[in-house]
């Protein structure tokens, strides 16, 4: 499976679901995560998102493995997402600033 990483984390620039064939994309206040019992790992969405939150799970950042578990906990209490919305108001100024987990809403 695939997984959103921590850059995605008060950003949410939500480019990656609508190449997802699978709607495999679940949405939270200011973070998205991926189904690990939908996703097919075809690959699209990696090089969508414009700040490369997205890795394979067993190729995430070092120091971010529980990502993965993070992204199938939190997909199955967060709606799915389908179409691509603007944005969180600040994204730029969050782009690439490490450790925002902390930041996350749920
Ligand atoms: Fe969807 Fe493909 Fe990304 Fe998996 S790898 S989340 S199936 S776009
Ligand atoms: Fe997040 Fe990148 Fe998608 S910032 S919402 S993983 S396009």
């Amino acid at each position: 499976t695939f997984v959103v990483t921590d850059n995605c984390i008060k950003c949410k620039y939500t480019d990656c679901v609508e190449v997802c064939p699978v709607d495999a994309f679940h949405e939270g206040p200011n973070f998205l995560v991926i189904n690990p019992d939908e996703c097919i790992d075809c690959t699209l969405c990696e090089p969508e998102c414009p700040i490369n939150a997205i890795y394979p799970e067993d190729d995430v950042p070092a120091g971010q493995e529980s990502f993965v578990a993070l992204n199938a906990d939190l997909a199955k209490s967060w709606p799915v997402i389908t179409e691509r919305k603007d944005g969180l108001a600040d994204a730029k100024d969050w782009e690439n600033k490490p450790g925002k987990l902390d930041l996350l809403e749920r």
